[in-house]
């Protein structure tokens, strides 16, 4: 079975209401990337209906989290985006949102409220995935980033509508193929941000293919700490399982060895683990990465995570980074435009550089 693309569809079978399914996640970097996708649908289809998360609700919604991430603040970047009026319909009964839709203008584009508001979202929700697709007449997925979730968006209303990957999506597949396929060893991994029990599976699956595991950011205060160093208020996840006690064990893995601090939080790599991490990156030929290495926001602590983007960007081996803090640093260092491949994914990236068939890649294979 092969996925279908957007780009093999014929012109004349796209009029009728397109669903393209996108990702809020990460700045406007993700949006930018789907911009050929809507600007090619703006031609052939009578309306487009965007479909999207942002963040991790908790549902129950409370009024705070239904204002911090409502997709409300989005209306402004599509339509600029886009050059044109963006309908924003603040409903989660999609059923009602299914009669505003028809009642639009042909042409109309008209972005719905966060999904993950809606409870059945998350769950890969049967019924919920049947009513979105209700909402069009083919779907267009354009959120590779979301396609290693099992959501009623990404997977369960495939099952009920036409659906395709999107340019963007068949570019991230063509790609991240090449890197799966003809990666050159050595291999270095990267790996930052916050949560080492999300990244564990990931990093196990990784470790046979990689010859060299650098671990930085909150990610390594979590090492630290399990491996007895103090690390006082630093971000770190001190209730972990077995596996993740595990990396301590394996000698590809290596987390730094001297730390910048504010206070007593650990908020960079200290200058000799700088050294250490870009003498494994010279060695490489290929360089995988996702995460800061760390709190590259704060003025100061910019250090380690701006070294380690340049020495990548400076060396000849190819070079893949992906995730949406990840490119927020290496966008903030004018770096961009220096790797081979720039995924807008994150787990997504990870999960099918590991070799995983990702959910939301099966949902379009048929
Ligand atoms: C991401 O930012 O990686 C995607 O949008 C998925 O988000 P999630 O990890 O909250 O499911």
């Amino acid at each position: 079975m092969a996925i279908t693309y957007l780009s093999k569809i014929p012109k004349k079978k796209l009029t009728g209401t397109a669903i393209v399914r996108v990702d809020f996640n990460g700045g406007l970097f993700r949006l930018e990337k789907a911009i050929n996708t809507f600007k090619y649908l703006e031609k052939y289809a009578d309306k487009i209906v965007v479909i999207g998360h942002k963040g991790r609700p908790t549902l129950p919604l409370n009024k705070k989290e239904k204002e911090e991430l409502s997709l409300e603040f989005e209306t402004k970047n599509l339509s600029r985006l886009l050059g044109g009026k963006v309908i924003f319909l603040d409903s989660i009964k999609l059923s009602e949102n299914g009669n505003d839709i028809r009642r639009a203008p042909k042409k109309s584009i008209i972005l719905l409220e966060n999904l993950r508001f809606i409870k059945g979202e998350m769950e890969n929700d049967e019924e919920t995935g049947r009513i979105l697709a209700s909402l069009g007449d083919y779907y267009v997925n354009e959120a590779f980033a979301a396609s290693h979730r099992e959501n009623s968006s990404v997977c369960a209303m495939t099952k009920y509508i036409k659906s395709y990957a999107g340019f963007n999506f068949e570019e991230e597949i063509k790609n991240l193929s090449l890197v799966l396929k003809k990666a050159k060893k050595p291999i270095v991994l990267i790996f930052g941000g916050a949560k080492i029990t999300s990244k564990t599976p990931v990093i196990m699956k990784f470790y046979n293919k990689a010859d060299n595991i650098l671990i930085g950011g909150a990610l390594a205060n979590t090492l630290l700490y399990l491996s007895g160093v103090k690390i006082g208020n630093s971000l770190a996840e001190k209730h972990v399982d077995s596996a993740v006690l595990r990396l301590l064990q394996m000698d590809k893995i290596h987390i730094p060895s001297d730390l910048r601090k504010s206070g007593n939080k650990i908020l960079d790599i200290g200058p000799k683990t700088e050294v250490e991490f870009k003498n494994y990156i010279k060695g490489a030929k290929t360089i995988i990465w996702n995460g800061p290495i760390g709190m590259f926001e704060k003025k100061g602590f910019e250090i380690g995570t701006k070294s380690i983007a340049k020495v990548i960007a400076d060396t000849k081996a190819f070079t893949v980074v992906g995730g949406g803090e990840t490119i927020e640093a290496i966008r903030k260092f004018k770096l961009e435009k220096k790797y081979d491949f720039v995924s807008t994914g994150g787990g997504a990236m990870l999960e099918f550089l590991a070799g995983d068939k990702l959910p939301g890649i099966k949902a379009l294979e048929k």
